[in-house]
């Protein structure tokens, strides 16, 4: 298939470009480059072993260049990343991220139906589920309270999709709801580049192995898990790449091409499944793995919980492996380490393009 990747160039982008041209697809990106760095493709490209990725920088906001785009290029599905994703700035900017976020996709909706391209793979977040009902949890576990403005965004857009396709049944659309993304390409090419001070556990206990910040500040000890951390299901961006090309085969499904694995999924056209591990690893456990593996030290100090934090989250990945043929091939040992490889290898992220 060729597939339009809207965000192509940032984190889980990079990575699934690589998993896509593995399996056999081409792919053109399209990318304001407002969190990332066209570096990314330069390096997917070397990684894939092709000259160069096709590259649009276009926001997706952008009506005018996204009808150019798809007046030059056809697409058989999108895989839809493009979005601002840090929770505290969402909620200092909540206007910018519903803009962005929503606005952006409303209009890249408009420009797919004009152009009878009506395959998409939506990046979700287990922020969906807020402080979730049951644990693991299933896809068919309600919906939750979101926190802030970005979880919002994600589950407003899921709303937003599944109507769409209820309206027009030609719309195929899968929610991929991912857990705690985690790691870098095993080249230690590609990786997490965050700006600033990073809000997520696992860059930053690399930039403080790495002597970029002092310690880590582990937010809270006495919630009701077994070391008093929180626990999240971390998985390894190259599995979750994986999950998106095990995605696309929803859109065949609907044709002729019925696969063993998707067999069970012809019925349904809004598909919704959980990508995580089905392990819950706690703070502590994600800082002793990381210094039982690489030998590097981590420095932290206990402090208050963080606002907004939920105590476990983890979740029941039965759904993927069983309709998508999907499942997580990678464990803590190989999150920790490769997190570590791409940080070690790029201190300061990517170079200046
Ligand atoms: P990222 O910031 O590295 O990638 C997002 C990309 O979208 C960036 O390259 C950015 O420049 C681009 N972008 C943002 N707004 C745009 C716009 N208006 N037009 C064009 N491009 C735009 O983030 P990521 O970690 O790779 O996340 C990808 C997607 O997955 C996001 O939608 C994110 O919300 C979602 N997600 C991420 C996580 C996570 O922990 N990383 C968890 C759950 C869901
Ligand atoms: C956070 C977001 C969530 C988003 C997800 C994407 C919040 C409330 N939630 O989830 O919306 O989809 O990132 O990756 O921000 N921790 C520390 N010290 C740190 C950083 C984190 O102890 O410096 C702890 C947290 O308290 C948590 C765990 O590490 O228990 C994981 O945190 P994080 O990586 O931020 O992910 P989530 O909180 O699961």
């Amino acid at each position: 298939m060729n597939i339009l990747v809207t965000g192509g160039a940032g984190f889980i982008g990079s990575h699934t470009l690589i998993e896509l041209y593995h399996a056999g697809h081409t792919a053109v990106v399209i990318d304001n480059l407002s969190n990332s760095n066209p570096v990314a493709l330069r390096r997917a490209a070397e990684l894939i072993g092709v000259p160069e990725i096709p590259f649009h920088q276009i926001d997706i906001r952008d009506r005018q260049a996204l009808e150019q785009l798809f007046a030059h290029h056809t697409f058989d599905a999108c895989i839809h990343f493009a979005g601002l994703k840090a929770v505290g700035e969402s909620v200092a900017k909540p206007w910018e991220y519903y803009e962005n976020n929503i606005g952006g996709t409303l209009t890249l909706l408009d420009v797919m139906r004009h152009h009878h391209c009506k395959n998409i793979i939506f990046s979700s977040s287990a922020t969906v589920y807020g402080d979730p009902a049951e644990i693991p949890i299933t896809e068919n576990c309600p919906k939750g309270t979101c926190t802030n403005p970005y979880g919002w965004t994600k589950s407003m857009l899921e709303q937003v999709l599944m109507d769409i396709q209820k309206a027009d049944p030609e719309w195929n659309v899968v929610l991929l709801r991912y857990f705690n993304p985690v790691g870098a390409h095993p080249s230690g090419r590609i990786g997490e580049n965050p700006n600033g001070i990073p809000n997520n556990l696992m860059p930053y206990i690399t930039q403080v192995a790495v002597g970029k910040r002092p310690e880590l500040g582990v937010f809270g000890d006495d919630y009701d898990t077994p070391d008093g951390t929180g626990v999240r299901d971390y998985i390894h961006v190259c599995d979750l790449a994986a999950a998106h090309v095990a995605a696309l085969q929803c859109f065949t499904a609907h044709s002729s091409q019925i696969t063993a694995h998707s067999s069970q999924i012809t019925n349904h056209k809004s598909l919704i499944y959980n990508i995580g591990t089905g392990h819950g690893y706690s703070v502590l456990d994600m800082v002793n793995a990381f210094t039982r593996v690489n030998g590097v030290s981590v420095p932290y100090r206990i402090q208050p919980r963080r606002a907004g934090d939920i105590a476990t989250c983890y979740c029941d990945p039965a759904k993927a492996k069983a309709e998508l043929g999907w499942e997580a091939k990678y464990g803590i040992d190989e999150m920790v380490r490769d997190s570590w490889n791409w940080q070690r290898q790029n201190p300061e992220g990517y170079p200046e393009p």
